[in-house]
């Protein structure tokens, strides 16, 4: 429905007893047309818009509306301080991507090295010193040394990025998900110095399966979709003046890259994860094979926002 067809049904169907199924959708948009904020009036006219849609397309049964409502509550209920369903099903069906490259990238013009947030991110990870380590507790598995540099759309490094690091563990489980790790375990807080770099000390992530115990994991199973991700840290940078910068950096061997269950890799997102087996090692008592990763990202300009934690 276009929008001069949308003004017209609006004032034909304000305050209207609805005659049939054609009456439906112009009638709900008319008592939304109401809505005194103009952004909230697109939003809902446009989403009733398409779910109507939707259910003729499809036309849509009655058993599978429940179906439908049911597993909307299940999202909810899944849901809690540890864990988010609602994140989880946004990512599986591609919508954090879309949203994604819609808005980074120069509103989706020009490549960008943003990606999703995931359901993972915790605030307050603790501060860590440059160059220090991300293992809070025995975590086996090959070591890992990271070095990154941020710069600004026009190739200037940008001191004072505040970075934040979260990653799962060599068995792909973050800390919030396994009793064996310490409480931010493999998480921390950097500072960008003058030259736009930051680095740390940690192991080598894994894949893991995204959470399937939930709705989510019923529509995996009913698609005939696997649950993996592939292996990857996140990162979030924030400084004022900038766009905040959440992604992921994947690990560039894995076998996951091109069927992520939550479609977050980009090609751009493919990191140079290097294994070495042989010569010395970055630090003292490290032994072969140990992994390097040096990435450089990108901060446009904009506004500095954190996302709504989606964990505590
Ligand atoms: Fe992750």
């Amino acid at each position: 429905m276009s929008t001069s067809l949308s003004a017209r049904a609006t004032k034909e169907f304000q305050g209207r007893i609805i005659d049939g199924v054609d009456d439906v959708t112009p009638t709900v948009i008319a008592a939304m047309a109401q809505a005194p904020n103009a952004r909230v009036r697109e939003i809902g006219e446009a989403f009733v818009r398409h779910m109507h849609a939707f259910a003729r397309e499809v036309k849509l049964t009655e058993e599978e509306y429940d179906i439908g409502i049911d597993f909307l509550n299940r999202i909810g209920q899944a849901t809690n301080d540890y864990h988010n369903e609602g994140i989880l099903f946004a990512d599986a069906i591609g919508f954090s991507t879309l949203v994604c490259l819609m808005n980074n990238g120069n509103y989706g013009a020009t490549e960008t090295v943003a990606a999703l947030l995931g359901p993972f991110w915790r605030m307050n990870s603790p501060r860590t010193e440059a160059g220090g380590s991300i293992v809070r507790s025995p975590t086996p598995g090959p070591e890992l040394f990271v070095s990154c540099v941020i710069k600004d759309t026009k190739g200037a490094p940008i001191e004072g990025v505040e970075v934040d690091v979260w990653q799962s563990s060599p068995v792909g489980l973050y800390e919030n998900q396994d009793d064996t790790q310490a409480d931010m375990n493999l998480r921390g807080k950097f500072m960008t110095g003058a030259q736009g770099g930051f680095g740390f000390r940690s192991v080598r992530p894994a894949g893991y399966p995204v959470p399937t115990d939930g709705p989510v994991g019923d529509m995996l199973r009913a698609q005939n979709r696997h649950p993996y991700r592939p292996a990857h840290i996140h990162f979030l940078g924030f400084k004022p003046g900038f766009k905040t910068l959440v992604t992921q950096v994947f690990v560039d061997d894995d076998q996951y890259l091109e069927t992520d269950a939550v479609f977050g890799v980009t090609r751009h997102l493919v990191g140079n994860y290097q294994r070495h087996d042989s010569g010395t090692p970055p630090a003292a008592g490290v032994t072969a094979p140990w992994y390097t990763l040096e990435y450089t990202f990108v901060m446009e300009a904009g506004e500095a926002k954190l996302p709504i934690p989606p964990i505590k």
